[in-house]
């Protein structure tokens, strides 16, 4: 399964949405307090999963852009965030959505972020936004990124970018090597140049803080248990799947791992972390 096809993206969304650092989310929320209404982009929205998130912590007026570069996807994200509405109905460009009081005006945007980072154009979106994307770009596309925000003044958040640490229970002893392999294939092209992986955030962090900006960093681990056993399950076949491309580990020791964590009673600490830039006042 891809790390990009709806069916990975659904696995995921119940377990990134718990595990969001909710004081960057408080923060994000009284940023904008005291405004009726906001304009967000989010960069690589896949099923519009960060939307989903995020809407409860915006005004009451909401106009998001959700750009990705598959049709398909933008399609389904449109269906998901019908589903996820008390009450919709299509436009031209995407969908008028209700939710617990907030209107969320929706346009569609299928866009390739590796050629044009700001989408967005001449307009000046208040916020950008993204989940699980910037592990996947590289420092330069970072740079090229963090220009076209800082230089619109608008507001950002990075959610769930990979960091390198992985916790298993019970214990195997191939862990860290499998970790280490998994690592360096993280760093491998994504269509964006080489991949960041977890070095993204302090790239983010560097890039934003040279530009004036105030910067907040925070965990945003994935907790599995046995409740999340699918997301488990088609997590390590990705590892495997990835490690054994490396090469960097023997076969058999790779096949001990996977059946070690495709037996029942496995729980796991996964690391992500969440960034939130704020424009100077
Ligand atoms: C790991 S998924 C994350 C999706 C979503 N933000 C979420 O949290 O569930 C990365 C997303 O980036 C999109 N993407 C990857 N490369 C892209 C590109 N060059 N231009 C636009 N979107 C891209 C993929 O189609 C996918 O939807």
């Amino acid at each position: 399964m891809s790390y990009f096809s709806s069916e990975w993206l659904k696995l995921r969304e119940n377990a990134d949405h718990r595990a969001r650092n909710r004081e960057l989310l408080a923060k994000i929320e009284m940023h904008f307090a005291s405004r009726e209404s906001v304009f967000v982009v989010d960069l690589g929205t896949g099923l519009g999963s960060n939307l989903r998130a995020v809407a409860s912590y915006l005004p009451s007026r909401q106009y998001w852009m959700l750009v990705d570069h598959d049709p398909e996807l933008l399609t389904a994200a449109c269906e998901a965030v019908a589903a996820w509405a008390d009450a919709s109905h299509p436009t031209n460009s995407g969908l008028e959505a209700s939710r617990d009081g907030r209107s969320v005006l929706i346009e569609l945007k299928q866009a390739d972020l590796a050629v044009e980072p700001a989408v967005w154009g001449d307009l000046q979106p208040d916020f950008v936004t993204s989940a699980a994307l910037f592990d996947l770009v590289s420092a330069e596309w970072i740079e090229r990124l963090v220009a076209a925000v800082t230089q619109a003044g608008s507001a950002f958040y990075a959610a769930l970018t990979h960091s390198h640490s992985a916790e298993w229970s019970p214990p195997h002893p191939a862990d860290a090597a499998m970790r280490a392999a998994f690592e360096n294939h993280f760093g491998r092209d994504k269509g964006f140049g080489p991949s960041a992986g977890s070095r993204a955030t302090e790239f983010l962090a560097t890039q934003f803080s040279a530009a004036g900006y105030s910067i907040e960093r925070k965990p945003s681990p994935w907790h599995l248990d046995a409740a999340d056993a699918a997301l488990i399950a088609t997590l390590v076949d990705g590892w495997a799947e990835a490690v054994t491309e490396t090469g960097e580990i023997p076969a058999t020791t790779v096949a001990s791992w996977l059946k070690a964590r495709k037996m029942s009673g496995i729980s796991c600490v996964i690391g992500h972390e969440d960034l939130l830039a704020l424009p100077p006042p």
